[in-house]
């Protein structure tokens, strides 16, 4: 009954996936190349105080400074190095009076009751604007980056700044005025402002809303006065979610959609209409994959040259069912630029909705800016403009027609990923093209590094840039400093743009597209601070070419592994890559024999299932990514019949990383060869036989519990599942979920108690590779985004036998890749 509602639902959700994506699988759940735990990070600096909440970064890159607003604190650092002293901090904190206040408000003394840094902006030379939430009662100060010190007196920050720590927030301030977008005042009323300049503006609230519960995402100067032909102004465009206006079924009542508003700097208000109120908002649907559902998370604007040629990126989510799906699209300037000069919509009183307004437009064009040609036609300022026009602009705030991304469909699609910033840096790569690469911080501390190639996005690298799941609140990018900071609750994080130093050889460089590295013979450097550029190997484009030389590559590491007859050896094969597939090959160039049910084949390493003498030979596993094949590692494997004694005693320090040289090897051999025989001839026939019997007695008792398997749990999707509920049309509980398999990574450190002291050790040669596989079955995870349990299987986590764990995964494994196939299927 189950497993029929499973495999429906199974082929629900991947229809539902297909019909929503315009696309192919592969670009509906890119895989990251290369999965970077915490443990694993580099090159990173990190910065925290005793405060809490870094989410406000201010670079000032001409400067070498970061500055941090977090709760109750502001931080000055040392942008080349974040860890760096001495730097300098203002606390500002609220006292207990106004912490009572805020809770006699009813508010959260844990959370809300403090003072949250939400503006830190550049006012003039000299001095900082700085706002903070105040445990509920928002002040805003100049601070002197001199001195960095708190100023005694304080601006009222109501205006500037919301309440609420969390609520939706973007302020900028733009040649003296700060202008602002929340949702202000203890009832959280939506608003868009200027304040600071003489001429303070808000948006309209009557008789029509002009926003609609808008929870503000970000926004943008773009200096659309330069080069201009027609005398424009510049303009601040906003992004943020709003309730949906346009379309009134019930079902969509409620509903969020994505938006892009635009005001222009120049704008002073209307004279008797529209006083004090901005006379050039105007707004826009944001439109990326989904038709429902869609919520836009962030937004960056990549300014790169003229402002014409600017290029918003935008991260979107929407949910089906519990399955979550993030995308990525972007959008040009000038395609913006035409819908606002498109049609407008009118609310219907009759019919309550709003449609396309088809009839007459008073001129000059409500909405627009300043230009030339309103001057020539006698309105020197927003203030000049007729009433007909205002009136006008009151009722018609909204376009009709929708921002569509660029080349019409999102640039990447991924499953049960939340993305909660993104920030982008062009960068020029070897073959004089320009790449935007895009860092994309999830909402469990992640950040997915990913390069737009000919409109598709490849994912170089996911990184676990915190080890507590926290969300990624803000990224910086600086080029001066080639550092990407991460603001996050607990601190903030530093890390290198190319991290060009953890690709070992020339394929790995090649293959990894990181357009910022290359091989220079020896090394994987970054290409910019490189002294010869012309030299570097790189492939943006196909990722294969370059690496023409072998010798490039560092010679494999051949080990030995040697096992009775009858037992199970895993040799494994740690593939760094989670685009690459491992190829065996045995005795040199033979294919492994597919009918050979000893031999299984997994995603990191060979198991070889009650090994027979004839199984012994040379193992070679290669790595196949993008048409290439490159050697990850051998092995030596030798079947014995019998234990030979003196093979235990006479190591006494096993050898297990050394490098092995083909002709040493065979020697090896011979002389494992020389001692089967010497044994099965009878030497020793008694004292053999006991110590053989006691040994393998206790080996396959112990056999498999070394492995701890234990420590690394695997999730299971269906733990609350238990409630044997038949409802077959809950998908949101039937649908299979795929999650990225870093989880069981990292037990949580802190609950467990410490791990049992290791097992006295077995001799090395002897080793079935079975103590490696808590990283295996990480890495596993981490490459296959293997599909989890969907029912509670009886068996406890502590598998007594790796084969039946092995070929559960293997069995998995293959239904990940029919869901696959499903999703194909349905496009
Ligand atoms: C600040 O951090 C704490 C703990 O790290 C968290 O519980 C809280 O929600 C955060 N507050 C905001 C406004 O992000
Ligand atoms: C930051 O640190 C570097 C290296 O120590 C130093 O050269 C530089 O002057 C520092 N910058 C500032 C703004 O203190
Ligand atoms: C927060 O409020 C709770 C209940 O209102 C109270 O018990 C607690 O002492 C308060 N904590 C602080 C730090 O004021
Ligand atoms: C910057 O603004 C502050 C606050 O208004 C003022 O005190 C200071 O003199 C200004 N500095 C300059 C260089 O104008
Ligand atoms: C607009 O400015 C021009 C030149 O500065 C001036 O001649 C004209 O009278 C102004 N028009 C209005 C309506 O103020
Ligand atoms: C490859 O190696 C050979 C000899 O070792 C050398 O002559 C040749 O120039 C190398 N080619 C490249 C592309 O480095
Ligand atoms: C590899 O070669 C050896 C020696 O020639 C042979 O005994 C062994 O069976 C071969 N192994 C396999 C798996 O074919």
């Amino acid at each position: 009954m189950k497993k029929s509602a499973t495999c429906y639902f199974v082929v629900f959700c991947a229809i539902t996936i297909g019909y929503l994506s315009k696309r192919s699988t592969a670009d509906l759940d890119a895989t990251p190349r290369i999965t970077v735990t915490y443990n694993e990070l580099s090159d990173s600096k990190w910065f925290s105080n005793k405060v809490k909440n870094y989410s406000t970064l201010l670079l000032e890159d001409e400067n070498g400074i970061l500055y941090v607003g977090a709760r109750g604190a502001i931080f000055s650092l040392n942008s080349s190095d974040i860890s760096l002293r001495p730097r300098k901090t203002i606390h500002w904190e609220v006292n207990a009076d106004e912490t009572k206040a805020c809770q006699d408000k009813g508010r959260n003394n844990q959370t809300e009751c403090f003072n949250h840094i939400r503006l830190l902006q550049r006012f003039n030379e000299t001095h900082l604007y700085v706002c903070g939430t105040y445990a509920f009662s928002p002040l805003c100060c100049y601070i002197d980056v001199k001195t960095f010190l708190l100023p005694t007196t304080f601006d009222d920050g109501k205006e500037k700044c919301p309440y609420d720590p969390v609520i939706g927030y973007t302020g900028l301030i733009i040649d003296g005025g700060l202008y602002t977008a929340s949702r202000y005042g203890f009832h959280s009323v939506p608003d868009i402002r200027r304040n600071i300049v003489p001429h303070t503006l808000k948006t309209e609230a009557s008789p029509l809303h002009w926003l609609m519960d808008a929870e503000f995402v970000t926004s943008t100067i773009i200096r659309e006065s330069l080069t201009t032909a027609i005398g424009d102004d510049d303009k601040i465009y906003y992004f943020f979610n709003e309730n949906i206006m346009e379309e009134t079924s019930e079902f969509l009542d409620k509903t969020k959609v994505a938006r892009v508003a635009r005001v222009c700097k120049s704008d002073t208000g209307g004279k008797k209409i529209l006083q004090r109120k901005w006379t050039s908002f105007l707004k826009a649907r944001l439109f990326c994959s989904s038709p429902y559902y869609e919520t836009l998370k962030s937004a960056y604007t990549l300014n790169v040259g003229n402002w014409e040629e600017t290029i918003f990126y935008a991260a979107f989510m929407f949910q089906w069912g519990n399955m979550k799906i993030s995308t990525v699209c972007r959008y040009s300037l000038p395609d913006i630029q035409k819908v606002f000069e498109g049609p407008y919509m009118e609310y219907q009183d009759s019919s309550r909705k709003w449609t396309k307004y088809n009839g007459e437009v008073p001129k000059p064009r409500p909405g627009s800016c300043i230009t030339n040609e309103l001057r020539s036609g006698g309105y020197n300022s927003s203030q000049d403009l007729p009433n007909n026009v205002l009136d006008f602009v009151k009722l018609h705030p909204l376009v009709s027609e929708v921002v569509k991304p660029i080349g019409d469909q999102q640039l990447l699609s991924k499953k049960n990923v939340v993305y909660t910033r993104i920030a982008v840096d062009r960068v020029s790569a070897l073959d004089n093209e320009q790449y935007d690469v895009l860092f994309l911080g999830t909402d469990n501390g992640w950040i997915h590094k990913a390069v737009v190639i000919n409109n598709k996005v490849h994912i170089i690298e996911e990184i676990q840039v915190f080890k507590t799941p926290e969300a990624v609140e803000n990224l910086v990018v600086s080029k001066k400093q080639n550092s990407l900071y991460i603001g996050a609750q607990s601190g903030v994080l530093q890390i290198p743009l190319g991290g060009c130093n953890q690709y070992t050889s020339c394929y790995d460089c090649i293959l990894a597209r990181n357009p910022y590295c290359g091989w220079d013979g020896g090394a994987c450097r970054e290409t910019l601070t490189s002294q010869d550029r012309v030299q570097m190997t790189q492939d943006m484009q196909n990722g294969n070419r370059g690496c023409v030389n072998h010798t490039d590559q560092a010679p494999p590491i051949k080990k030995m592994r040697t096992v009775l007859k009858g037992f199970d050896v895993l040799l494994q094969c740690d593939l760094r890559s989670n685009l690459a597939k491992p190829q065996w090959f045995v005795n040199g160039s033979d294919p492994l024999d597919s009918n050979d049910a000893h031999l299984k084949e997994g995603i990191d390493g060979l198991l070889i299932i009650d090994a027979l003498l004839e199984h012994s030979g040379e193992y070679s596993c290669y790595a196949e990514e993008g048409g290439l094949r490159a050697i990850v590692t051998s092995y030596n494997l030798s079947v014995l019949l019998e234990l030979p004694k003196e093979k235990i005693y006479s190591e006494p320090t096993p050898i297990v990383q050394l490098p092995t040289a083909v002709p040493q090897a065979d020697s090896k051999l011979e002389f494992v060869y020389i001692s089967v025989i010497t044994i099965l001839g009878g030497l020793c026939l008694v004292l053999t036989i006991v110590l053989v019997s006691v040994s393998c007695q206790q080996k396959r008792k112990g056999k498999y519990s070394t492995t701890r398997v234990n420590a690394v749990e695997l999730q299971t999707v269906s733990s609350n599942f238990k409630d044997k509920s038949e409802e077959t049309n809950n998908y949101s509980d039937g649908c299979l979920q795929i999650i990225p398999g870093e989880a069981p990574t990292s037990p949580p450190s802190k609950l467990n108690p410490p791990p049992p002291p290791p097992p006295p050790p077995l001799p090395s040669e002897f080793t079935n590779g079975i103590s490696t596989l808590p990283n295996m079955l990480r890495k596993m995870n981490g490459n296959s985004y293997m599909l989890l349990r969907q029912n509670d299987e009886a068996s406890s986590p502590l598998y007594n036998s790796f084969t039946e764990e092995l070929s559960k995964i293997l069995e998995k494994r293959k239904h990940t890749q029919l869901v696959e196939k499903l999703d194909e299927s349905s496009v």
